[in-house]
């Protein structure tokens, strides 16, 4: 056959959103495309200290502690550095919130424009030092008809996300997203410095043989999740489940979302609204979770339809293969 030509049709993360922003006719502004553009450039800053952690002295802390009363490593200050600036500097967002900021930044002047980004710079902090996969969540929402950019205009449910996406730095960069329309992920060409497509489409199997939860808190359960956990891993029929946990969300969402399972981080006697942040991390994963055909759930309601009543809240999250979640529904049920 001998040698083939590279593939000159290849679809970059750009041409793929402007596509699919063509079928909005006249309601598509662009203005969704450069605010992804804005976030595809903060990933690549990201990706690439990220490689470079260890050579250049950006491992280990910074020396502050957050408002979740964490302390802040380097590279989390640096990625939420750097999505403030790049965010704000494309004069698409009205309003930003990052885990790493106490309040809601409120955009001003000449750079203020029409949507709002919710977003967990750096996930998975606690794996940084050790090169493990971290990543960057966001989400984003139109601000409402009535209004220039207002807390407001967070404070509504993860439904009304317009889009939500997250970055995997691995052992290669991923882009997962969606714009209400199915779920797509999108692999970093270092050498062409863009977002490839290679994931169209992703849908998450209806079961999987996967659970994801740090059972270092068992001591702390509730009922329901020690006995669906019993139930998985002790079946009256068929093979247990394997266990497989990284401790970055974006890791362990990714394979749920790829390979199939249960991604859980509940609430316990100890974190009585579990640890996750709703708007920055439970909400985005939940959105591309129910976009690629799976469910996600506190163990007694959808997520996305929580409404929020403070940027850093925190809620209980089960997500995942559609059968799995509701397993794990039927004991919180039984339960009531
Ligand atoms: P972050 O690094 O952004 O603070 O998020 C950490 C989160 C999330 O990535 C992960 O799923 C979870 O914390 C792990 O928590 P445990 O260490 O308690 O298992
Ligand atoms: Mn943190
Ligand atoms: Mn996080
Ligand atoms: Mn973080």
């Amino acid at each position: 056959s001998g040698e083939e030509a590279p593939n000159t049709d290849i679809i970059t993360l750009t041409r793929h959103v402007l596509n699919d922003q063509f079928h909005l006719g006249s309601l598509a502004t662009g203005d969704l495309t450069l605010l992804l553009t804005a976030i595809q450039t903060t990933s690549k800053f990201i990706a690439t200290n990220v490689r470079k952690a260890r050579l250049i002295n950006l491992v280990g802390l910074a020396g502050e502690t957050n408002v979740q009363g964490e302390e802040q490593k380097k590279l989390d200050v640096l990625s939420n550095d750097i999505m403030v600036s790049q965010l704000r500097a494309s004069g698409k967002t009205a309003v930003l919130v990052s885990e790493e900021l106490e309040d809601a930044i409120i955009v001003e002047g000449r750079y203020k424009g029409k949507y709002c980004v919710v977003f967990d710079p750096l996930d998975g902090s606690s794996n940084i030092d050790a090169g493990v996969n971290i990543g960057t969540i966001f989400g984003i929402y139109h601000i409402q008809p009535d209004s220039k950019g207002e807390l407001s205009d967070v404070l509504r449910p993860g439904s009304q996300m317009v889009a939500a996406g997250y970055v995997m730095y691995g052992s290669s960069c991923n882009l997962v997203m969606s714009t209400g329309h199915g779920v797509n992920g999108y692999t970093l060409d270092a050498s062409l410095g863009e977002f490839i497509l290679t994931h169209p489409d992703i849908r998450i199997p209806s079961r999987g043989k996967i659970y994801s939860i740090n059972e270092g808190n068992a001591a702390y359960y509730y009922e329901p999740v020690t006995k669906y956990l019993n139930s998985i891993k002790f079946p009256a029929t068929g093979k247990p489940y394997s266990a497989r946990y990284i401790g970055s969300m974006v890791a362990d969402v990714h394979r749920t979302l790829l390979y199939g399972g249960i991604f859980c981080y509940p609430d316990d006697k100890k974190s009585k609204s579990g640890k996750l942040r709703l708007l920055y991390e439970a909400f985005p994963m939940a959105y591309l979770t129910e976009q690629a055909g799976g469910v996600a759930t506190t163990g007694r309601m959808r997520i996305l339809d929580i409404v929020p009543k403070g940027i850093h809240e925190r809620c209980p999250v089960f997500l995942g293969s559609k059968e799995d979640v509701q397993d794990v529904v039927k004991f919180y049920q039984a339960e009531a």
